[in-house]
């Protein structure tokens, strides 16, 4: 694997810098589970020639994704729970790919590496359209104002008419749509996709995609041979109806999140992933600046800032350790530098850090803005925090998800208490769920917190796997947490319910509040107006 650092014997003038940062493009690829999101992944890394062969990363059957496959749970439910970082090269850009879970009881996560990102790839299944977590995670984006690209895949399989996909991205979503290309014939007839810009026909082959020097003028009788006349009449008809409704490409619209591109292929057939990689390259932005609370941050004009927006313990059992993921927002990063942290007030010298590839780890003498970089962290950093070389820089806090499940977890073996809260503490400061106890419990049992139910297989898989503690879980019958903050005399005051309700503190020891249900809580809050009620921790 080629690395991407540059010696570092190199005499740094800020223009060497500048182009380090400029040739970066740091993106995640969203989608509904089973979309082909990490077809797609893999795909791209092999046009790309990071890897030499699509499916050498993971075994079939065994894989979700090309990488994040380090936990045992991730390999046995075949989803993909963490988010990894992917880094290479290509045509002279540096690409930075986060990927991230698609199942929805990890959306918090995903979420966190949204925040990460300069740009999003949107993987549609052609058969299903826009589905639940893909409108999810756009909204994410779209909060975010991010820039999508959209990559409509499966279209070797029969799939929904594309006018009809095409109108529910736009309706859906609320967002232009712009097609590259347009797909000829449909399902088991798919014969390929016509580029709408060059108005050229490329051929796809069930067997073998597609090989380059066949494309095929539209207006050729190669063409009508090749598509079938049917299929060539129903494209003409197709794009003179979309020549009306369909805006052009605009790139500044794009970047303000408001256009998407629309490119129909098939990753699993390598068709029009090659084109797409292309486009990614060419439109993606660089760096962009961050909003920091003393203004924007320029990722050219500021000295070194990052921020960690990610946790991760024991990611290789050779490297038992806790890594902190940071996304540098500007200037650059280098060994054994000294970093302000803007939570603790004081320096820290960052010694080890890492480019990670999947598994791999690989000691890195520098880093630019727009990378993603771990570090190894001694229970130093958390999530939302800002590290920069100069005081003075903070970036907003990372909002957590509403919790929606809660349970009670329990250690079956008490001779091995002390890891279980180790391990309890460790993955709650990961953010894999949130942890409350209750003050006036006889005993410490830690009650946890989750937005989606498999979190909680996750925290029990990784307990026995990482740390050899076996538990059980006692769901709760509570449905939502709500955080009250008031005077201590306001707070004094509130009646608490006697039924159906949860007092609780959580990890820094602030006052939670558990509902049975939002209705409850909708009802029992009003009666306290000088108290704000927040669900966000
Ligand atoms: P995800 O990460 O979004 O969850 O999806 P993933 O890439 O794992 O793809 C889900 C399934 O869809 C896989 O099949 C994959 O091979 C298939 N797939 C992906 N892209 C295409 C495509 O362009 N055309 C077709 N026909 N299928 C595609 P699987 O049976 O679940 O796994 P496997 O046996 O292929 O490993």
């Amino acid at each position: 694997m080629e690395t991407a650092t540059v010696s570092n014997e190199t005499e740094y003038v800020p223009g060497a810098w500048r182009h380090e940062i400029l040739r970066r493009r740091t993106f995640a690829i969203i989608s509904h589970p089973d979309a082909g999101k990490t077809t797609l992944t893999e795909k791209l890394l092999f046009f790309a020639g990071a890897i030499d062969r699509a499916g050498s990363v993971r075994p079939k059957k065994q894989r979700k994704t090309a990488t994040s496959d380090w936990m045992a749970m991730e390999q046995v439910r075949g989803i993909s729970i963490t988010s990894t970082v992917l880094q290479f090269e290509y045509e002279g850009r540096l690409l930075n790919l986060l990927d991230t879970p698609g199942h929805q009881d990890f959306s918090e996560d995903t979420y966190r590496t949204l925040t990460a990102v300069d740009c999003a790839v949107m993987v549609l299944d052609a058969a299903k359209g826009i589905e639940p977590q893909t409108l999810k995670l756009f909204e994410v984006c779209r909060l975010r104002r991010l820039p999508i690209l959209t990559f409509v895949n499966k279209m070797d399989q029969p799939s929904l008419e594309p006018v009809e996909l095409f109108d529910s991205i736009e309706r859906v979503l609320r967002i232009s749509a712009c097609p590259v290309n347009w797909p000829v014939g449909l399902g088991a007839d798919f014969r390929g996709v016509a580029e709408l810009d060059s108005r050229r026909f490329i051929p796809y082959h069930r067997m073998g995609g597609y090989s380059s020097g066949e494309e095929l003028a539209l207006d050729s009788e190669e063409f009508v041979r090749d598509a079938g006349t049917g299929n060539a009449r129903q494209l003409s008809e197709e794009l003179e109806l979309l020549g009306g409704v369909v805006a052009s490409f605009d790139r500044e619209r794009f970047l303000k999140g408001e256009q998407t591109p629309i490119f129909f292929g098939s990753a699993l057939h390598d068709f029009g992933v090659e084109a797409f990689l292309n486009a990614l390259v060419e439109h993606a932005p660089p760096p962009q600046a961050r909003a920091g609370k003393q203004g924007p941050v320029d990722p050219l004009e500021a000295g070194f800032s990052a921020f960690v927006f990610k946790i991760q313990g024991n990611m290789d059992p050779n490297h038992r350790d806790n890594m902190a993921f940071l996304r540098i927002c500007s200037g650059r990063f280098e060994r054994d530098m000294q970093v302000y942290s803007a939570r603790l007030g004081k320096k820290i010298r960052m010694t080890r850090m890492h480019r990670l590839f999947a598994r791999e780890r690989e000691t890195l003498e520098e880093a630019f803005a727009g990378d993603v970089v771990g570090v190894v962290n001694p229970g130093m950093f958390t999530i939302g925090d800002t590290l920069s070389a100069e005081p003075g820089v903070e970036y907003g806090r990372i909002p957590s998800f509403p919790p929606e499940h809660f349970a009670v977890l329990r250690c079956l073996d008490m001779s091995r208490n002390k890891q279980f809260r180790k391990g309890i503490a460790q993955l709650a400061e990961e953010g894999v769920a949130q942890l409350y106890h209750d003050p006036e419990a006889a005993r410490w049992e830690p009650i946890l917190g989750a937005v989606g139910k498999l979190q909680f297989d996750v925290m029990q898989s990784r307990l026995l796997q990482e740390y050899g503690v076996t538990t059980t879980v006692d769901f709760l019958p509570y449905e939502c947490a709500c955080w009250p903050q008031g005077s201590a005399e306001a707070l004094a005051r509130v009646r608490w319910p006697s039924f159906g309700f949860g007092l609780v503190r959580d990890h820094q020891d602030r006052l939670v509040c558990l509902f049975r249900s939002r209705w409850d809580r909708d009802h029992f809050t009003p009666d306290y107006p000088d108290i704000v009620w927040s669900d966000m921790g």
